[in-house]
């Protein structure tokens, strides 16, 4: 286990929705597993004003993402409390930014925690430059005693050009190895050990590569809408709010070659050759090879559900994307010409992300009744989530007589590893920052890289309005002509269910 220095974690965007539903919470489950530093304490920064008293009560103790856990007793609760503090400041006013320096200078002092401080950046994105700045105004930037890392959630940028501004502005006041730019994705376990199925096991990296593999499905459906958050999805839509990010992590974990160490800038470096290797798309790729999709109102299980622009802070006229699919290259040794493809949606009939490796046919048909070929291939599917597991499709023989075969499933489920406990993905990622390790973290350029793949797509959807946004009804698996991307005759997108071994298009519905 490694060592975790006495710290503060600084929390700007104290009162907002994801410090109480998930940064609070992460920090309770470090509490009670132990893993704090012996002097530990978070100091919530915003602009509402809060004693620390009632600071604990909004995300302590009436915080239903605490009390839920069975950790939660009386005892725990009041020790945990007394850990959190709060200071008001308007982020936008330079000065108060002395005020922070002087209650954090008390905290330190009281707690002992020796000047190292974390920054989580849990804002509107466009606060993100101006925190920096007055951060590194105050001296807050600078690791003459103690330490100093900055959290930046997502989104990093809005496009390419916007990530860059901010790339660059971040670095004139902190270095890049201060900067842990979070993508929580990169936190769950089960994106984790793809990277640990993959090297960790001798029978899977041989076959790895275009000569075994026929292609490659990313999935993250969600089976919500987009609930209080139109105002923002409605300004960015699933190609940035899910792909750019999350799914382009995921693509990396599963196409990356070998790194040379497990460290994080080996991985890394592994990571940003994928982005590199992304076969630019043309104008041609993106009209043919991308389906855009919105959810209409609909019914779903007898009851009226309304459409995307029916949403609250969504605009009636919308052509913001809720779906999107696309298929494309990497062009390098590994992969050239294995197509890839990536889907995601709100509104589909199940919430389920996984990666689906297809291997290719044999090239002799010898059981040859089945002519079906999707069903005459191997299939390893990594299940994300929910119901964790990896799954292997292979054909055996249907006992009786001659050689009729049937598909059968050989899988493994986390569930059943009943004395581990899966961390969450915060609560990971926060740890391992409290660690300075930001191998789970997206470095600058690799961020940079994965913009410059999707970015020309935003740009031939402005300028070609003739771009269809195809309507889907809410609850269905988005626009049907999204099958048609499959390379292959009869070849869909594999369509799962909740549970990892059911599959079939019906089961959610
Ligand atoms: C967020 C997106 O980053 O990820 C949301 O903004 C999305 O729109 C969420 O719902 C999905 O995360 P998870 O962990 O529930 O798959």
């Amino acid at each position: 286990m490694k060592k975790t220095d006495n710290q503060v974690l600084v929390i700007f965007g104290a009162s907002g929705d994801l410090t109480k539903r998930k940064l609070i919470p992460a920090v309770f489950n470090l509490f009670t597993s132990g893993l704090l530093p012996e002097c530990y304490a978070v100091l919530g920064v915003s602009r509402s004003e809060y004693s620390d008293e009632a600071y604990r009560d909004k995300v302590v103790f009436n915080n239903d993402h605490i009390l839920g856990k069975k950790e939660a007793t009386e005892e725990n609760l009041k020790a945990f409390a007394d850990l959190i503090h709060y200071q008001a400041i308007d982020t936008k006013n330079v000065s108060d930014y002395r005020k922070l320096k002087n209650r954090l200078t008390k905290v330190d002092g009281e707690k002992a925690t020796c000047n190292n401080y974390i920054f989580y950046l849990s804002t509107p994105p466009s606060l993100y430059e101006t925190i920096a700045a007055g951060l590194a105004g105050a001296g807050l930037s600078t690791e003459e005693v103690g330490w100093r890392k900055l959290i930046i959630e997502k989104p990093f940028g809005y496009d390419l050009e916007s990530a860059k501004v901010l790339n660059d502005h971040l670095l004139s006041f902190f270095d890049e190895d201060q900067l842990y730019r979070i993508d929580h994705y990169l936190g769950k376990e089960t994106v984790q050990n793809i990277f640990v199925t993959r090297f960790a096991n001798s029978i899977f990296e041989p076959i790895w590569n275009r000569n075994y593999i026929n292609r490659i499905e990313i999935s993250a459906a969600e089976s919500v809408g987009v609930e209080k958050r139109g105002g923002y999805y409605d300004g960015s839509g699933a190609l940035r709010d899910m792909v750019q990010n999350h799914l382009m992590q995921l693509l990396a974990f599963v196409a990356m070659e070998p790194p040379v160490r497990a460290d994080a800038e080996s991985i890394r470096n592994e990571k940003l050759k994928v982005f590199q290797s992304l076969r630019p798309l043309s104008e041609e790729d993106i009209r043919t090879n991308i389906i855009r999709g919105q959810y209409m109102e609909s019914q779903i299980r007898g009851e009226e559900v309304p459409g995307y622009r029916q949403e609250e802070g969504v605009d009636p006229e919308s052509k913001t994307e809720t779906y999107v699919a696309l298929k494309f290259f990497i062009d390098n040794w590994r992969w050239k010409d294995v197509p890839f493809y990536i889907r995601t949606g709100k509104k589909l009939p199940t919430r389920v992300t996984e990666v689906v490796i297809h291997f290719e046919p044999n090239h002799h048909h010898l059981f040859a009744q089945d002519k079906n070929l999707a069903n005459a291939q191997n299939m390893l599917v990594l299940r994300i989530q929910p119901d964790e597991g990896i799954l292997l499709k292979f054909d055996m023989k249907i006992p009786g007589a001659g050689f009729k075969t049937e598909q059968v499933n050989m899988d493994f489920m986390y569930n059943q590893l009943t004395d581990v406990y899966l961390s969450e993905a915060y609560e990971r990622l926060i740890l391992d920052c409290m660690q300075g390790d930001a191998t789970l973290y997206s470095r600058g350029d690799a961020l940079e890289a994965a913009w410059e793949f999707v970015d020309p797509i935003f740009d031939t959807w402005k300028n070609d309005a003739s771009i269809p946004v195809y309507g889907y009804p809410a609850g269905t698996w988005g626009p049907e002509n999204a099958d048609e991307l499959i390379e292959g005759e009869n070849m869909v997108w594999r369509y799962p269910c909740k549970n990892l071994t059911d599959d079939g298009i019906y089961c959610e519905l």
